[in-house]
């Protein structure tokens, strides 16, 4: 059985589009894992474009299940870390200037040893997120890691069926190496209600990060309610 790591970035998109309280980080999060989510992983962006510091701290409080941490290998970022002390932190690169992550982290970066050790040193599990990439990933052993997230999202970003296959292929190459390496293996980015079927058949990953696809899903499961409430609420009916 693979367990589900829910996203919840897109939530304090929507909360910092006004700067207000609604919706509630907190809420979403609890729900999620009323509903079977294993994990709930949160990115702290060094621009702070959706969660904030504050989100951090209380979801580090309320989450039942385990928190992850997605975040830059930077100074400041790696110290918040520390201090606050998730589960598990997934080391992604970040651009500020992108949409969202994109493409694999460079393990071959300033720090990372460094960075990856602090971490472990307080007993923070340390995933690394990575393109499918045989070198990447021996990589990553050498320098402690103690999972490895495969980047999805050029797979979930192809059209041409040969070049599905052949990511697909990758994918499970990759894999394969790093279980081998006896690292823990998880996958996300792009990931949808479609697409993550023959990455299912694989059988192989044990943990997926998902976001935008269920936040997405999640509008239009909640907007007949959310509009029949409000239509019965200026009619009188409560
Ligand atoms: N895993 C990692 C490491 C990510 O950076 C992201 C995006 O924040 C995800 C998973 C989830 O991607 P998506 O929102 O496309 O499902």
């Amino acid at each position: 059985m693979a367990t589900l790591g829910v996203n919840i970035d897109h939530v304090a998109t929507l909360r910092q589009a006004r700067l207000g309280k609604e919706p509630d980080t907190l809420f979403a999060a609890a729900i999620a894992e009323q509903n079977g989510a294993d994990q709930i992983t949160i990115h702290l962006r060094e621009d702070r474009r959706h969660m904030q510091l504050w989100d951090l701290k209380m979801l580090k409080k309320t989450v039942q299940t385990k928190l992850n941490l997605e975040m830059a290998a930077v100074d400041e970022i790696v110290n918040i870390a520390c201090s606050i002390k998730p589960d598990t932190v997934t080391l992604v690169p970040e651009k500020r200037e992108e949409l969202t992550t994109e493409g694999g982290l460079n393990l071959k970066i300033e720090n990372i040893e460094k960075y990856i050790k602090q971490l472990k040193d307080n007993n923070i599990e340390v995933s690394v997120f990575i393109e499918p990439n045989l070198e990447m990933i021996k990589l990553a052993k050498e320098l402690g890691a103690d999972a490895v997230e495969i980047h999805t999202g050029k797979y979930a970003n192809l059209t041409d069926k040969k070049e599905i296959e052949n990511e697909i292929l990758r994918i499970k190459k990759a894999a394969k190496l790093i279980k081998t390496g006896g690292m823990r293996l998880a996958a996300g980015h792009g990931l949808n209600y479609h697409n993550i079927l023959p990455i299912l058949e694989l059988n192989l990953i044990e943990e997926y990060n998902i976001g935008h696809s269920i936040i997405s899903r999640a509008v239009f499961f909640g907007m007949a309610e959310a509009v029949s409430k409000m239509k019965s609420m200026i009619n009188g009916i409560f």
